[in-house]
């Protein structure tokens, strides 16, 4: 029972709390969207930019949503909305409004999020089906994944076939979903991660004692770790840097706060904390790192991976992916295993992620909106199903890029500010040391106190300001965009406004049955 008198739902086991975090943390960022990045910005050089950010964007960020998450949890509150509420002890009641952000902002990424998880999927089945094998040329690959991803163009998929993948998907997290936290997303996890890890290190190894065709295996690793220092006063690698931070970790998202409320009042969050981010490194450094961008390398060469890294994760990922399956030395079939493993991968790695991207939704649902978690999780997959069309009809048009940028992107540095500010100067830094502190079972470097009250702050305003004036000023204005996709990115955008529009609407009334129930 929280102090509100409402009884919570709680995590099972520590492991599994800890699975379920690093399910949420590990996902198509790790596998897909790392390898891009570090290859787009410099290799080696871009991972200084990323260790700084770890350190002092990352870990101080994830330390305070678990605390700020636990600290809501006991005072019944799953969602951000409420758990600004109580962090300024109900006394600025604006701060919830800011705290809808950690409920809209999850539910507009967990949309597009789930579709691009279905095509995993969609890709997991014909690799075992051997669909694609045959097509061995980068150009066939990308002609059959746009085929794909593109409902008017059916050479070589119907326009249905992405579309059922998605509502598969998307029945899927919804029996998940309503299963509840400890035998819903909890037993996913403890299912789906040891699997995910097993595949990843058999892809691994794999990849590391690849024949070399155009290089050796080794190149590609001396390629993404190789530092270019003339990039790191770049000021772009460092925004990328940081946007990979706050993605991979799901942090900025609500997420984290939402799981961490399912914690009791004095379980630990220091070393849970800091373990699942170090799990989240672990998937994403080595293993994310040692996948796609080194087989690439073997099969294009360093010039032909960096051209296939720079047009995108799904050209990486997919095209050239699905290329160097079938140029595995061996049987089709061996090929084709190895391709299921990386698809199917990438598919648990994106549903872990995409229940905790559902769950603020959901908690809103039941706690501020008194529904049951069956009827909250049926609202939820209604939503995602419903809006996730808008992306399978329009995605050729950019609208998930639109979303992506402003949900996935911004708005997660934009909302991670906020947050900062309300727990290191509202509730004070003082008082939030100490709770991060309650049953912790190692105590965070004193160093890390300034950090959280100065740096942190600091480091977050200046990456919002360099990042409105050179990229989301131009991107309001929709430079360089086709016309012809100006109507549909307006249209994404006017979605997405509508959704906070509601979120806004609901927690009002909710706020105000709250208190004519006092
Ligand atoms: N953290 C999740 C990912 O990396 C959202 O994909």
């Amino acid at each position: 029972m929280s102090v509100e008198g409402h009884a919570r739902e709680q995590w099972g086991t520590r492991i599994g709390l800890v699975l379920a975090m690093a399910g949420n943390a590990v996902g198509l960022g790790n596998f897909l969207r790392f390898p891009v990045q570090a290859a787009q910005n410099g290799g080696g050089t871009f991972m200084i930019p990323y260790f700084i950010s770890f350190l002092l964007l990352g870990i101080p960020m994830m330390w305070i949503e678990w605390g700020i998450g636990r600290y809501g949890g006991a005072h019944g509150h799953g969602t951000v909305p409420g758990m600004f509420d109580v962090l300024t002890d109900r006394k600025m009641k604006w701060a919830k409004y800011l705290g809808i952000l950690g409920v809209v902002m999850p539910l507009v990424v967990f949309i597009y999020y789930t579709y691009v998880a279905s095509w995993m999927l969609g890709f997991s089945f014909f690799s075992l089906t051997g669909d694609f094998f045959g097509l061995d040329g980068v150009d066939e690959m990308r002609s059959y994944l746009y085929s794909y991803q593109n409902i008017f163009e059916s050479s070589s998929h119907g326009g249905w076939i992405a579309l059922l993948f998605f509502i598969i998907t998307i029945g899927f997290l919804a029996w998940v979903l309503s299963r509840g936290i400890s035998a819903g997303i909890e037993k996913l996890a403890l299912v789906g991660m040891p699997i995910l890890f097993l595949f990843a290190f058999l892809l691994v190894v794999r990849v590391l004692t690849l024949p070399a065709v155009e290089a050796a295996p080794a190149e590609g690793l001396n390629f993404i770790w190789n530092p270019d220092w003339r990039s790191l006063g770049n000021a772009k690698v460092w925004l990328a840097a940081a946007g990979q931070m706050f993605f991979t970790l799901s942090i900025g998202m609500g997420c984290i706060q939402t799981y961490a409320s399912y914690l009791r009042k004095r379980d630990d969050i220091t070393l849970t904390g800091l373990s699942t981010a170090a799990t989240n490194e672990f998937a994403e450094v080595v293993l994310g790192g040692t996948i796609a961008i080194p087989a690439a390398v073997v099969f294009f060469g360093v010039a032909g991976a960096t051209a296939i890294a720079n047009r995108g994760s799904y050209d990486l990922g997919i095209v050239a992916m699905g290329v160097v399956f079938q140029g595995l030395p061996g049987p089709q079939i061996l090929g084709q295993l190895a391709a299921f493993l990386w698809f199917f991968l990438l598919f648990i790695a994106g549903v872990t992620s995409c229940v905790a991207l559902a769950s603020p939704t959901l908690a809103f649902l039941q706690e501020e909106m008194g529904m049951t978690r069956r009827n909250a999780a049926r609202v939820v997959a209604g939503l995602g199903l419903v809006l996730g069309m808008f992306h399978v009809v329009f995605y050729q048009k950019g609208v998930l890029g639109e979303w992506d940028y402003w949900a996935g992107t911004f708005g997660l540095v934009l909302f991670a500010t906020i947050e900062i500010i309300l727990f290191s100067f509202v509730f004070g830094i003082d008082r939030g040391w100490e709770e991060l502190h309650k049953g912790a079972d190692i105590r965070i470097p004193r160093i890390y106190k300034p950090i959280m009250k100065w740096v942190t702050p600091l480091f977050l305003i200046t990456l919002l300001s360099w990042w409105s004036v050179t990229e989301a000023f131009p991107k309001v204005l929709m430079r360089g965009v086709d016309s012809g996709d100006v109507p549909y990115l307006w249209l994404a955008r006017l979605l997405m406004l509508a959704l906070l529009a509601i979120g806004l609407v609901l927690l009002k009334r909710a706020w105000a049955r709250k208190t004519s129930d006092t």
